[in-house]
């Protein structure tokens, strides 16, 4: 039997669910192909943002992994140091059968990662829209990196709108202490005609970025 998807998207479903953990762990088997049918472009998108101004010897860390679409995408880039978290026992137990990654644990991104590492860039995809992760969790990872190390992330563009994104950041810039350095508007759920925002953040010391150079373009067209 045909199995109906909702009509505002399998993403908003997992937007509106108050367990989150709980309602990945239920989906991860049926992740991939659900979303498939809708087109789900954000991890390419990033990875090739990320691509394009971290090397490919690079430590990285992919922030809310789910199955491991984007490690997957890494990989295909040329990234064999990346590193995976997520909240959902279901979803790690799908990455880690990827084996793209060299190591996936669990970590709710509303905290602090304390890690003895620091990454030299971070990814994250498919994971700030309607909370609970939003603007003042985003120190949380650009506190896992490098100085000045940067972090390619995605906001839903349905979420940016509707939870006021562009006022969370400026607010949480300031007293978080990151900076946005560029945004982009890129295709998404591309069957849902829903778009994202393409962001690279990090954290304030930008001086000391040796490695990581943001790509030539800046503007949002
Ligand atoms: C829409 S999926 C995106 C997965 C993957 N990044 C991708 O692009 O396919 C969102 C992922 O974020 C994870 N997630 C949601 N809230 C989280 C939190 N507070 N801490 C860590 N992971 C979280 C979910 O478990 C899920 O795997």
């Amino acid at each position: 039997m045909k199995k109906e998807l909702p009509e505002d998207g399998v993403l908003q479903r997992a937007y509106d669910s108050d367990d989150k953990s709980a309602h990945y762990d239920n989906w991860a088997d049926e992740y991939e192909s659900d979303i498939e049918k809708e087109r789900f472009v954000g991890p390419e998108e990033a990875a090739a943002l990320l691509h394009s101004i971290v090397p490919t010897s690079a430590k990285v860390i992919d922030f809310g992994c789910g199955t491991g679409l984007v490690g997957a995408q890494l990989q295909s880039l040329g990234y064999q140091q990346v590193f995976g978290v997520d909240i959902s026992e279901g979803m790690i137990k799908q990455a880690l059968q990827r084996d793209c990654y060299r190591s996936v644990r669990h970590h709710d991104l509303c905290t602090p990662l304390l890690d003895d590492i620091r990454y030299q860039a971070g990814i994250c995809v498919g994971v700030c829209a309607f909370g609970p992760v939003n603007a003042d969790h985003i120190v949380h990872m650009t506190g896992a990196l490098d100085s000045g190390a940067p972090l390619v992330i995605t906001i839903n563009g349905k979420a940016w709108d509707e939870m006021d994104w562009p006022q969370q950041l400026e607010d949480a810039q300031i007293q978080q202490g990151y900076t946005v350095e560029y945004i982009k508007t890129i295709p998404y759920l591309v069957d849902k005609q829903i778009d994202a925002k393409l962001l690279i953040i990090r954290n304030a010391e930008l001086e000391s970025k040796l490695i990581c150079q943001p790509p030539e373009q800046y503007s949002d067209d």
